[in-house]
């Protein structure tokens, strides 16, 4: 394969063959093509887009650029992978909770990507909680424990590395053949064998718009199908935030509310909903509801809190040492009465990164008791002078910056919004 070959027939728009991807992405992988013309390609194909055969042996010849994982368990295993939202916190219910109904849970997480939480940052802001484990002990507790949660290694997918540092920087990255391999070589590496994609759009979200939420959850369903994974997909709406939390600490008190049978509606039911996809799908229970219902015993019953406590201390994490606590928690006060009609999960994303609970630079560590809680959701009905959330920080210059920005974005109306859907579409293969 000549490279300059290769990529004028992607600038052309024509589709390569097998052999020819395979030894770009591995050269790619070993460093022996130059970044120019890995660049160029990556721009090509953002262009000129792939087709299902060549996302799925792009996938492939990624996910065995490096170390991949299998399970050979009593449970049959199961992961999900959510394109990422404000206060979305599912992820660390949810994995005890599987667990709990039957499920192998071999996870491995990202950490906060611009606006949007990630899952190790949360897990890490309790006290003494491991998330770098080296992958042969990743294998033992998932199937010691039933769950594991942890982040990426180096082993893990290494194209996907050296392509996603170079799409961040080539305006490469909201390409869809490109996610889709870069999401599912990852995902892929990790051993599981039913994964549920919790794809959001909205504000709040990667994706803007239900519609490319939809295309981006058939290219996830579709590739699964042809590496022999079983897959489905939820398109969620991420327009407003999940729950009444968005910060590490804060979104850990909220997910041990869940766990014990209580917290916000909506993280609940997305929770559960999951839970039952992922048992369902992976063929424990005869049907979704049945599924289901499983999985609300087992969250109100505190056997996903007995996981979660197990995995818990598999990873060196201690709850019964308190969790990190802001010098400052400062309400915000409504000027007027009425219902809650939409809080943008944009904006209160940016808040809660100006209060510290995000990073501004890669480089930046997270402070992980800042955030926003006690957030009103839309339907609520507020008095005028009553709390709409609380703001949590180190200083209270911090807290004085995002105070007009969450009230512009929380909008009072005088009658009550038509209630909102969550869970606007299930996609299977
Ligand atoms: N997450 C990933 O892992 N890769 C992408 O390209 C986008 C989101």
């Amino acid at each position: 394969m000549i490279p300059q070959w290769f990529i004028e027939e992607k600038r052309d728009g024509k589709a390569h063959a097998e052999a020819d991807l395979r030894e770009w992405v591995a050269a790619v992988a070993d460093g022996s093509l130059p970044d120019y013309q890995v660049s160029a390609w990556l721009m090509a194909v953002y262009l000129n887009g792939m087709t299902s055969a060549e996302i799925a042996i792009l996938t492939d010849a990624m996910m065995h650029s490096g170390e991949c994982v299998s399970f050979n368990l009593q449970r049959p295993t199961a992961d999900k992978h959510s394109t990422g939202g404000i206060g979305d916190k599912i992820s660390i219910p949810l994995a005890p909770l599987c667990a709990a109904i039957g499920l192998a849970v071999p996870m491995i997480s990202g950490r906060g990507l611009g606006i949007t939480g990630g899952t190790l940052d949360k897990l890490e802001s309790i006290p003494g909680f491991n998330v770098r484990l080296p992958i042969s002990e990743f294998k033992r507790l998932t199937d010691q424990v039933g769950c594991c949660m942890i982040g990426q290694t180096d082993t893990l997918a290494p194209a996907d590395r050296r392509l996603y540092a170079l799409r961040d920087v080539t305006g490469t990255v909201p390409s869809i053949p490109l996610i889709t391999a870069s999401i599912m070589s990852k995902k892929l590496a990790e051993g599981a064998q039913t994964l549920l994609f919790d794809v959001k759009f909205g504000s709040g979200a990667f994706m803007k718009t239900l519609a490319d939420a939809r295309i981006l959850a058939q290219h996830l369903i579709e590739t699964g199908r042809r590496l022999g994974r079983t897959c489905c997909a939820l398109l969620t709406d991420m327009n407003q935030p999940l729950g009444k939390t968005i910060g590490n600490a804060l979104e850990i008190r909220e997910s041990l509310e869940i766990l014990s049978g209580k917290g916000p509606a909506d993280v609940r039911l997305l929770t559960l909903t999951e839970a039952a996809h992922m048992a369902y799908a992976a063929g424990l229970f005869p049907t979704l509801e049945a599924a289901y219902a499983r999985a609300e015993v087992a969250l109100d019953n505190g056997e996903a809190m007995t996981y979660f406590q197990k995995m818990c201390e598999a990873q060196g994490g201690n709850l019964a040492l308190p969790l990190p606590k802001a010098p400052y928690s400062e309400p915000l006060y409504a000027e007027t009465a009425g219902y809650v009609a939409h809080v943008n999960a944009e904006q209160l994303g940016r808040a809660a990164l100006t209060l510290g609970a995000g990073r501004v630079a890669v480089t930046d560590t997270p402070d992980p008791a800042a955030g926003i809680e006690a957030l009103v959701q839309a339907g609520d009905y507020v008095e005028a002078g009553s709390v709409l959330c609380r703001l949590c920080a180190d200083n209270l210059e911090k807290i004085a910056n995002v105070r007009e920005q969450i009230r512009q974005a929380i909008t009072l109306t005088p009658t009550p919004p038509p209630p909102r859907s969550l869970i606007v579409e299930v996609m299977s293969a």
